[in-house]
C-alpha cells in the first residue's frame, strides 16, 4: 500500500478517533495517509490516484450506514481503486469483555454499490467502539470508555498491519448469519425508524440559545422556530447535538414518543377501524396506513410540544418525562473533543 486516502463521517467522534489511529499506524510505515471529514467535501473535488486504496468508516445506525454515508458512497465517481470499508459500533463493557453492536447490512449495501462501480473492496472491518444511543441507554461511564477505547487502539494496530501488509481483512463476514436475519429492520429503520426517531429531540428551556446544535448540524436538520431549536426529519440521529450543547439542554422526549405509540395504537384500533375497517383486511396496507398516522401524530405533537417548551409549567413537564434529563443518565463524551 502506498496511499491510503480515508473518508469519514462521524458523529460524536468514534468513526473520527478510529480514522485517526489508523492514520497514524500507516504513516508510521510509510505510506501516505489523508483523512477527508465526508460533511466538508464535494467528493468530485477530490483526485484519487488509481493505485491508492481508499478507506470509508462511518458509525452504523439502524443497522445500515447512515443515510448521509450511504450518499456519499454513491456519489462516487466510476473507479477500480482498492476499498476497505470499516464502521464503529455500539460496544459495551460487561467485566473486561467488550461486547459487540451489530453491524447489519452497512458492508454488504456498500460494497454492493462500490463493486458496480468498479471497486475492489478488499476488507470490511467493524470497531465496537463506545454506544452513543443515549436515547436508549445512559451513556458509559468514564472509567468504561477509557477501556474500550484501549482495546478498540489495539485492534486497530492489529488491522491495519493486515491491510499494510497488502492481506484481505473480511473479519466483518464471520456475523453474515446474523447480518442477513436483521435486514429487514435495518430496512425498516432507513423507510421510516430514522423519522421517528428524529423527531424525538428537543432542546429544553434551559437552552442557552448559542446556537451551536443549528452550525454544527452536519445535516443541517436543525433550525429556529419561535426562536428555538427545532429538528426536522432530516435529522439522522448521530447524537451530536446532544453532545456538544454547551448548556445540556438537548434531550431525547421519551414522553412523545410514549404518547405517539400509545395514541397511535388506541385511536388506530378504534377510530380509524370504525371509519374504514377493510384497512385491516390486509397486513400491507393496514401497516403502511398504521404508519403514515404514526409519523403525522409524531409531526404534529412535536409541534404542539415545541410551543409547549416555551412555559415554565408545561417545559418542566416534558422534561421530567426526558429520561435524558436526569443527571445520572449522562452525556458521552470523550477527551471533550467531538
Ligand atoms: C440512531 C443510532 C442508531 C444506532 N444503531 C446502531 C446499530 O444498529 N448497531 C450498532 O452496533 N450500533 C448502533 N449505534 C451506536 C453507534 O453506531 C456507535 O456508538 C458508534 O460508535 C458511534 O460512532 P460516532 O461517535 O463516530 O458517531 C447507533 C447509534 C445511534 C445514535
Amino acid at each position: 500500500m502506498k496511499e491510503l486516502l480515508i473518508f469519514y463521517f462521524s458523529g460524536t467522534g468514534n468513526a473520527r478517533q478510529v480514522a485517526e489511529w489508523m492514520k497514524e499506524d500507516v504513516m508510521e510505515k510509510g505510506v501516505k495517509c489523508s483523512l477527508y471529514d465526508i460533511t466538508q467535501l464535494n467528493i468530485n473535488e477530490i483526485t484519487i490516484d488509481n493505485d491508492a486504496h481508499i478507506g470509508l468508516i462511518s458509525p452504523v445506525h439502524g443497522f445500515n450506514y447512515p443515510p448521509i454515508m450511504l450518499n456519499f458512497i454513491s456519489r462516487f465517481k466510476y473507479g477500480h481503486n482498492k476499498v476497505i470499508l470499516m464502521n464503529t459500533r455500539a460496544g459495551m463493557k460487561i467485566g473486561s469483555v467488550v461486547t459487540p453492536g451489530i453491524t447489519g447490512i452497512a458492508f454488504l449495501l456498500s460494497a454492493m454499490i462500490l463493486s458496480i462501480k468498479g471497486y475492489k473492496v478488499i476488507g470490511m472491518v467493524p470497531f465496537d467502539m463506545p454506544s452513543n444511543w443515549l436515547s436508549l441507554h445512559p451513556a458509559l461511564r468514564g472509567k468504561a470508555v477509557d477501556y474500550i477505547f484501549e482495546k478498540n487502539h489495539q485492534r486497530v494496530n492489529k488491522h491495519s498491519l493486515r491491510l499494510i501488509k497488502n492481506e484481505h481483512d473480511f473479519t466483518a463476514l464471520r456475523e453474515i448469519v446474523q447480518d442477513l436475519l436483521i435486514s429487514p429492520i435495518a430496512l425498516l429503520y432507513y423507510a421510516i425508524g430514522r423519522f421517528f426517531i428524529a423527531k424525538t429531540f428537543y432542546a429544553s428551556h434551559t437552552c442557552l440559545h448559542c446556537d451551536m446544535c443549528i452550525k454544527r448540524c452536519p445535516k443541517h436538520a436543525i433550525i429556529k422556530k419561535s426562536g428555538h431549536p427545532y429538528w426536522t426529519f432530516k435529522c439522522e440521529s448521530c447524537m451530536k447535538c446532544m453532545n456538544i450543547c454547551p448548556g445540556r439542554a438537548i434531550e431525547t422526549s421519551h414522553g412523545l414518543v410514549m404518547m405517539t405509540v400509545l395514541c397511535t395504537l388506541l385511536l388506530s384500533s378504534s377510530a380509524l377501524y370504525a371509519m374504514l375497517p377493510s384497512i385491516f383486511d390486509n397486513a400491507q396496507v393496514s401497516f403502511i396506513t398504521i404508519n403514515v398516522f404514526l409519523f403525522i401524530l409524531m409531526g404534529l405533537l412535536y409541534r404542539i410540544q415545541h410551543v409547549l417548551i416555551m412555559y415554565k409549567f408545561t417545559g418542566k413537564l416534558i422534561h421530567i418525562f426526558s429520561l435524558t434529563h436526569f443527571k445520572w443518565w449522562g452525556r458521552y463524551r470523550r477527551n471533550g473533543r467531538l
